[in-house]
């Protein structure tokens, strides 16, 4: 595997229509005044190989969709991701911002398809090795909040999005486990605020650490 290298690995995770993507945005915008040279991914997605996993993934057509299949299509948009984009990009020095990473498959797939957290993170080992977020922040939403901006902001829901109520509080709770048992790592910030208050969250989150980065 690439060397690591000194750069800073920061993810975005929570429910559909917490913000992340709006909050990735703007934190890359205070990164680069900053002077950060930031990469920004997705996943699924992020890569063209990743993109063309997305598809399916995302397709409401795909409903017969078995959860084996789901889960090691994530990892494999992500295996993707890491090797060709995110580790290159951290070896440089540079700020890889991704939006969602294996949190994001713990609370879906560990923790709303009932896969448990043993088998997500045997493929992580397989996928990203030992690579992990330096921090991740967690945006916080309840379920009806975020698919009603999800739905707004897109006009539409994808075929995550279309799952039931219940399982997306499953999603919740999973993330709410996840975000105590690392509170080093992973930061809870309520994104129930207005973007701005959030945006100043993220950034006190994220700045201190990027400064550190600089004396490394
Ligand atoms: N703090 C906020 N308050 C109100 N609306 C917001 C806030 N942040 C984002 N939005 C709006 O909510 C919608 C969803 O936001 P965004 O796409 O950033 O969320 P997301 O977490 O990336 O969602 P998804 O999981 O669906 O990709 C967008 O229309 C966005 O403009
Ligand atoms: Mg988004």
């Amino acid at each position: 595997m690439i060397d690591r290298g000194h750069g800073l690995f920061v993810t975005l995770e929570g429910a559909d229509g917490g913000g992340k993507t709006t909050q990735l945005r703007r934190l890359a915008t205070r990164l680069r005044a900053a002077g950060a040279d930031v990469l920004e991914t997705v996943e699924p997605g992020g890569t063209p190989i990743g993109r063309k996993i997305r598809e399916i993934l995302l397709d409401k057509s795909n409903a017969e969709m078995d959860r084996h299949t789901e889960l090691l299509l994530y990892f494999a948009a992500r295996a993707q991701n890491v090797h060709e984009w995110i580790l290159p990009h951290l070896a440089r020095g540079g700020v890889v911002l991704c939006d969602r990473f294996t949190d994001s498959t713990l609370a879906y797939q560990g923790g709303g398809r009932g896969f448990g957290e043993e088998t997500v993170l045997a493929l992580h080992r397989i996928a990203c090795g030992t690579l992990q977020p330096d921090v991740t922040v967690y945006l916080d939403i309840d379920a009806e909040t975020g698919l009603n901006r999800a739905r707004t902001g897109r006009g539409n829901l994808d075929r995550m999005d279309a799952q039931s109520l219940e399982f997306h509080r499953s999603v919740r709770a999973a993330y709410l486990r996840l975000a105590e048992a690392e509170p080093e790592r992973i930061v809870t910030i309520d994104a129930s605020p207005g973007a701005n208050e959030v945006e100043l969250a993220v950034w006190a989150a994220v700045a201190p650490r990027w400064e550190r980065t600089l004396v490394r």
